[in-house]
């Protein structure tokens, strides 16, 4: 199972996954990283991993439309099976997620539906939420609003920062999403009609 991973920063979920995989924990090999930040740290973690690493700075396009183009064209040029949005921090246009759709998956920190877009660590803190939690889910053209796959959950305690929660939920990223993977390699998991299937059952 070929998985291109799209980052733009840390990439501790990548690392997740490369660790997964040397440890034969998941059957599969990266063919690429792709950054649209041309400093993401997880570029840095793909080379010493010797897996090709790719900048591709949005910077450089005019429109999300080219350079959603670009992405396809580079992603298209390593053959994967399923895209792996990793901290990828960019909203994707409706005719690139249809053109992979259902190989695309996604981590977002929040218990979906609730909290989709930026700062859930914060607004689940002020909401004064007793737990907070990661989704993994197909990315549909809807932000943050494809079929969720697995959910994890976290308490949140009275003195917690942002930040404090935001290592608890990604303790967890780390530990569902390289699981997610392994349905994928196994053959477990696929969208259809818009909902997210594995063994053959509704999730
Ligand atoms: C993760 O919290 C992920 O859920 C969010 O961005 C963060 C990326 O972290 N979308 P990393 O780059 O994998 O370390």
């Amino acid at each position: 199972t070929r998985l291109c991973v799209l980052i733009s920063g840390n990439g501790s979920n990548l690392q997740a996954i490369i660790d997964n995989i040397s440890a034969e924990k998941l059957d599969a090999e990266i063919c690429g990283v792709i950054s649209n930040r041309p400093n993401a740290y997880g570029l840095t973690r793909a080379q010493e991993a010797g897996i090709t690493a790719i900048s591709l700075d949005h910077m450089q396009h005019d429109s999300r439309e080219s350079y959603d183009k670009a992405l396809q064209a580079e992603i298209e040029s390593l053959n994967p099976d399923y895209i792996v949005l990793a901290g990828f921090m960019r909203i994707l246009t409706p005719e690139f997620v249809n053109t992979f759709s259902g190989k695309l998956v996604n981590i977002h920190p929040s218990l979906l539906p609730k909290y989709k877009g930026l700062n859930t660590h914060q607004q689940a803190i002020v909401n004064g939420d007793e737990e907070h939690g990661v989704s993994v889910h197909f990315v549909t053209p809807e932000l943050d609003g494809g079929p969720v796959i697995i959910q994890s959950r976290v308490p949140v305690f009275e003195d917690d920062t942002a930040v404090d929660l935001a290592d608890r939920v990604q303790e967890q990223e780390r530990r569902i999403y390289p699981l997610v993977l392994s349905w994928f390699s196994a053959g477990r998991l696929k969208m259809v009609n818009n909902k997210a299937i594995l063994d053959e059952q509704e999730l």
